[in-house]
């Protein structure tokens, strides 16, 4: 059976201190035998940004920056590929990014689309799309990997997007502080019939006088909605799953039904979308009162 050993690294980074982040971050995987390490959202800097000065000391370019270049030399040593959040500068433009680097040091990059609570204020939307990855473990097992950011899990088009561009497995690298995610990505798995490998944070961090709690609760999800391993909410922990991404190929429910064909987007269009539509309705039920 084609096996890819798949990991999440469940961290408890400190706010702005990249260093000592990355040094933390090593010595979780030192002894890490996987082929696909997935690490949380903005691992080196910390979550809650007290300014955008704050967030351009911790912003880097990618590639280039302290943190890809210690994910390379991670990904050649021990020979895995890794998926890890970042604060990413871009010229002018910062952009909350999960970085990919292959175990040969070639890397790209996925920018969060939808932007959660004050990320509106300092980050942009990422104009990447939602990039799918061929990939090949050291052994031969290939794989299509998908990357999402963290409340990227409430838009279920994301997932959605992902797994009709052909993955298999979705990294999904997160700092959640919403109750819900652990139990909707096993839906998110099921629904799309793929592998799904949460890395969040635990822990808590302060902006004046707000303090957001990160969930912990890292898990991986098989295409049956099965939570195949899931960490504690709170305290650093590692875990590894083996898996047959060829599991996630067949989307077959039973005979007759399949996940993706059965797809009817024609009967999905509503007439009116997003804001615009709320805005009309609102504007005909004042009409008609
Ligand atoms: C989140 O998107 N970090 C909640």
């Amino acid at each position: 059976m084609p096996v890819l050993h798949a990991a999440y690294v469940q961290t408890n980074p400190s706010y702005l201190a990249v260093e000592s982040n990355l040094q933390a971050a090593e010595s979780q995987i030192s002894s890490l035998d996987a082929d696909l390490i997935v690490f949380p959202e903005l691992f080196t800097s910390g979550y809650f940004f007290q300014s955008v000065e704050h967030l351009a000391q911790a912003a880097e370019p990618i590639p280039g920056g302290p943190s890809t270049r210690a994910l390379k030399s991670w990904a050649t040593s021990l020979d895995a590929t890794i998926v890890a959040g970042l604060a990413e500068r871009a010229g002018e433009r910062f952009y909350n990014s999960a970085v990919l680097v292959r175990p040969d040091g070639t890397i790209d990059t996925y920018r969060k689309v939808h932007l959660f609570y004050e990320e509106k204020t300092l980050f942009e939307p990422g104009d990447l799309g939602f990039p799918v990855f061929d990939l090949e473990t050291s052994d031969g097992t290939s794989y299509r990997l998908g990357i999402m950011v963290c409340f990227d899990w409430y838009f279920p088009e994301a997932a959605r997007t992902l797994a009709l561009k052909g993955a298999d497995v979705i990294a999904h690298p997160s700092n959640l502080v919403l109750p819900h995610c652990p139990e909707s990505m096993p839906v998110r798995a099921r629904e799309n019939h793929v592998f799904t490998i949460t890395a969040n944070r635990y822990g808590e961090e302060h902006k004046e006088g707000e303090a957001l709690t990160f969930i912990g609760t890292s898990e991986i999800c098989d295409p049956s909605g099965t939570i195949r391993e899931q960490a504690e909410r709170t305290g650093h922990e590692v875990g590894l799953v083996a898996i047959d991404p060829q599991e996630a190929r067949d989307r077959r429910i039973n005979t007759h039904n399949d996940v993706l064909e059965d797809r009817r987007p024609d009967t999905y269009r509503s007439r009116m979308t997003g804001g615009s539509a709320a805005k009309n309705t609102a504007q005909r039920s004042a009409t008609t009162s």
